[in-house]
């Protein structure tokens, strides 16, 4: 089975519009390599900016939350129906510092999931243990409860075209990174669960992302493991040459 290699960078907090088009003009015709999929997650107000810029590219843009509900009062919420409106393409769900700091829980991360794909959008499903869940030797249990969550109600068809990030949360902006060997294991993990869920097609279709201090010059241990299909990239991400590099990488 083969799958599209995803590198996906999340700015999180990063980038007003103007850094986010100069970042973008210097990015163009170098991220984009034939057989991997390039994808910007940006804040929201750089999304329309890097629509434009990305028109005729093979780089897609992707938002870093949404909301579960279509419209309505949620004052400083942006919902699918927005997203779909701008050209956005992919949007993460349940990062943890989403979880960590803005009480995402199981069940938003479900809800939004079946929102993005009332939109047709893509979600990357972000899931991964805390320091203290590893230490404990729960990291699989953890990801087991987080997935199933997510995928409650999801069709097969729809998961098959989903995007799973596993990031050990303790890995995040830490320099920390799990070795390629620890993090396939667990994505092979990750993939067998979508397998009892659904089935072997499924879990054969569905991409899953490591994330978590991957740098240009560990990208490439990473995809060279059997489960891993891409990278979900915070830090490295934000600079165009090691954002080329890590595309290049894969
Ligand atoms: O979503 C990406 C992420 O949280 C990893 O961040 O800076 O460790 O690559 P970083």
């Amino acid at each position: 089975m083969s799958r599209t290699p995803i590198i996906a960078g999340n700015w999180k907090m990063f980038k007003t519009v103007s850094e986010a088009v100069a970042f973008f003009e210097a990015v163009k015709g170098k991220a984009e390599v034939a057989g991997v999929e390039s994808v910007i997650c940006a804040p929201f107000t750089n999304l329309p900016a890097l629509v434009e810029a990305a028109k005729g590219t093979s780089i897609a843009i992707g938002a870093q939350n949404l909301h579960f509900e279509d419209n309505g009062a949620f004052t400083g919420e942006i919902s699918g129906v927005m997203l779909k409106d701008l050209g956005v393409k992919y949007v993460l769900i349940g990062h943890s510092e989403r979880r960590q700091y803005f009480a995402e829980t199981d069940e938003t991360v479900n809800k939004k999931v079946h929102a993005a794909f009332r939109h047709s959008l893509v979600p990357i499903v972000c899931i991964g243990e805390n320091l203290e869940e590893r230490e404990a030797g729960t990291t699989k249990d953890v990801c087991r409860v987080q997935t199933e969550a997510a995928f409650k109600g999801v069709s097969a068809e729809q998961a098959a075209q989903s995007v799973i990030a596993y990031e050990p949360v303790w890995a995040i902006g830490t320099g920390k990174s799990s070795t390629s060997a620890d993090a396939q294991d667990v994505i092979g993990y990750v993939r067998s669960i979508i397998a009892e869920l659904y089935d072997q097609a499924t879990a054969d279709a569905i991409r899953i992302q490591y994330g978590g201090s991957v740098k240009p010059n560990n990208v490439a241990e990473y995809m060279g493991q059997a489960d891993i299909d891409g990278a979900l990239v915070g830090g490295a991400s934000l600079e165009p040459d090691s954002y080329i590099a890590l595309v290049e990488g894969a």
